[in-house]
């Protein structure tokens, strides 16, 4: 739940989809926002339209989260610049399509620092404090694709299921304090996600796609209400229990069809 006193909430891949639309939400609650992203041009239009829309507080960091060296970077710039994080939003990340073996693999271990272990870092960075003040939380987006494996999308899919493992387990160990750990798991959503992922040639690419601020309204209000899960969309909620109800064998080879070629 939002303290009466404003918040600074981090969030990383705020310069589109998703992550943009997380900002509003933010920003719609009067909270301060720290916006990160690679793109400082898209950051710096979308800080001033959020300054002048919600009268609120908005910092801008350029950052490459693919480098090992960032979130401790971030760390000191924001403490260089007096600022405090109360919510981390770990939003930034991205999937590659393809055959793991034909991928290059130095492309797919940057998806795992990014999606991976950027996000870890990042809360190991600001968790602590958040536990000093008894105070804040961690939004961490996953997906759906974190239940179940994914043939053709191998990295992407086990990278989520880090975050989903990871998501939960934080979740418990902090269930005695006032700080809240969520991970929102959306399914096909309309952002650039598939372009960068090359896999708008796929039979996934035809599903229908849920708009990134529903998404994002969901798991804003997700979070608000302390769950340890959201997942938007009856579709996607029913994929996210389908392992327990199919064997893993008929689910892996049914995403492998969902995620080849059409
Ligand atoms: N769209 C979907 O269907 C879908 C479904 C489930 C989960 N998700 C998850 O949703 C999250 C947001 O993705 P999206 O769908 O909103 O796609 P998007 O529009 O491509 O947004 C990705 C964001 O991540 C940032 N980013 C990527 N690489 C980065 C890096 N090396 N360093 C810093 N920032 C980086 C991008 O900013 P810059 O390019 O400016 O750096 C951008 O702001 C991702 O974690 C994705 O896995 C998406």
């Amino acid at each position: 739940m939002k303290t009466a006193t404003t918040e600074t909430v981090h969030i990383t891949g705020a310069s589109s989809g998703i992550g943009l639309e997380l900002a509003k939400c933010f920003a719609a609650d009067k909270s301060d926002l720290i916006l990160v992203a690679r793109n400082t041009e898209a950051l710096g239009k979308i800080a001033e339209e959020l300054r002048r829309e919600y009268k609120i507080k908005v910092n801008v960091l350029t950052a490459d989260l693919s480098l090992s060296e960032t979130p401790e970077q971030i760390f000191t710039e924001l403490k260089g610049r007096g600022l405090t994080v109360d919510v981390l939003v770990n939003n930034a990340g991205f999937g590659l399509h393809g055959e793991f073996a034909e991928l290059p693999l130095a492309r797919q271990l940057e998806m795992i620092q990014v999606n991976v272990a950027s996000l870890v870092a990042l809360t190991g960075q600001f968790l602590p404090g958040m536990i000093k003040r008894q105070r804040g939380g961690v939004l961490n987006v996953g997906s759906v694709a974190g239940f179940i494996p994914g043939p053709h999308m191998a990295v992407y899919y086990a990278t989520k299921a880090f975050v989903m493992s990871f998501s939960e387990a934080l979740h418990e160990e902090l269930r005695s304090t006032r700080i809240t750990v969520t991970d929102l798991c959306p399914g096909p959503t309309e952002t650039n996600f598939s372009q960068v992922a090359r896999s708008h040639r796929t039979r996934k690419s035809q599903a229908k796609k849920m708009s990134a601020q529903m998404v994002a309204e969901i798991g804003y209000q997700n979070f608000r209400q302390a769950k340890c899960f959201s997942v938007p969309g009856w579709s996607n909620k029913l994929l996210a229990i389908a392992p327990k109800f199919l064997p893993r064998a008929i689910i892996r080879r049914l995403v492998g069809k969902y995620n080849d070629l059409k």
